[in-house]
């Protein structure tokens, strides 16, 4: 079954081809990042518009690379929530109107499932069930994935994702944006324990987490320093920052593994990327015997051949797009 998948939720576009849920054919992004930078954020409108003027040639192009014609596809696949309103419906309508000029069936897909779906991708072997550790510039949840289209979330950020935090610091310290890569390198060599910054617990609920209070305490300490005229030891600020944040996340994925007793983790989402996350999940796994799957680095950010391989296993679920996409897209779906 060949599925042209499409991408718009945030600032960038994204078309792939998928078959059978786990052969990427093709996979073309185009990033709106240089045009955001200069806002220091991604600017809605001007990202909605963007998405308009590349979408088509670039379902084109992710044909093209695909080697097909318009005839040869099965199904549409969109991402439908959540995003940014204005770009998702970017996706949505031209995913809606060509699915109806093709006469094939039309799949929305949450987001966030899709990044779940490109551990499918790096590992042809991955079945459900597993924890999901999902972390990107919007969410931060840990997933439990009892089948491909069967899951709940266990525990979330009640305030900041995980990503917002990094590029929030990171554009304080003049690192760009979206600047929690940057933040991941400076952190080379840097002492971890050089700066003490506090670790959230959600009362009642042990398996959530919270950053609004790591966020503010990290921009205290640099506006203190630099009112001072202190200098701040860099590397090491951003070594602890990011060992803050993998103290979050790391031990309550443990926990979730515990309570499932599945055994296995996969993780997913643009933060996944950070080298002290993934190092500490795959000595506490190793310590535990869990299995971890680690998405390729190319399908961690935004991509639709993720949109594409969830899309397959919703469209044998049964799911399918009504003439209600629009509203859906208006609403805050659930992921679970
Ligand atoms: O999944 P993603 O591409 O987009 C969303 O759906 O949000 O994630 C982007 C997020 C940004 O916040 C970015 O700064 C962060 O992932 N990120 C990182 C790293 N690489 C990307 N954060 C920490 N360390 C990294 N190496």
């Amino acid at each position: 079954m060949n599925i042209l998948a499409i991408e718009s939720s945030c600032d960038d576009t994204a078309a792939a081809v998928v078959q059978n849920g786990r052969r990427v054919l093709s996979n073309c992004v185009s990033s709106q990042t240089a045009m955001h930078a200069i806002y220091g954020g991604v600017v809605p409108e001007l990202a909605s518009r963007t998405h308009i003027e590349t979408i088509s040639s670039l379902c084109s192009q992710a044909l093209t690379q695909a080697g097909m014609e318009t005839a040869d596809l099965d199904a549409l696949a969109v991402t439908y929530a959540p995003g940014l309103i204005g770009a998702v419906l970017v996706g949505v309508n031209f995913a809606k109107g060509a699915a109806l000029a093709l006469d094939v069936p039309l799949i929305p897909v949450h987001h966030v499932r899709g990044h779940i779906a490109a551990n499918y991708i790096t590992h042809p072997e991955l079945e459900p069930p597993f924890v999901c550790l999902c972390v990107s510039g919007g969410t931060t949840a840990i997933v439990d994935v009892r089948g491909y289209t069967d899951m709940s979330v266990l525990g979330g950020t009640r305030d900041d994702a995980a990503g917002e935090c990094f590029d929030k610091v990171a554009r304080v310290l003049g690192l760009g944006y979206p600047g929690g890569g940057a933040l991941d390198r400076l952190s080379e060599g840097g002492d971890d324990s050089r700066y003490s910054l506090p670790l959230a617990h959600v009362q009642g609920a042990e398996l959530d987490l919270s950053f609004s209070g790591l966020k503010t305490a990290s921009l205290n300490l640099i506006h203190n320093a630099q009112q001072k005229g202190e200098n701040l030891e860099l590397p090491s600020f951003a070594a602890s920052f990011s060992r803050a944040v993998s103290d979050a996340l790391v031990p309550r994925t443990l926990e979730a593994i515990r309570r499932t007793g599945y055994g296995r983790l996969a993780v997913a989402g643009g933060v996944a990327a950070n080298r002290r996350i993934r190092a500490d999940l795959q000595r506490s796994c190793t310590e535990n015997g869990i299995a971890l799957y680690l998405p390729e680095l190319r399908y961690c950010g935004d991509n639709a051949a993720m949109i594409g391989c969830q899309g397959y296993y919703e469209y044998l679920s049964g799911h399918r797009a009504g003439p209600e996409l629009n509203s859906y897209a208006t609403r805050d779906i659930s992921l679970g």
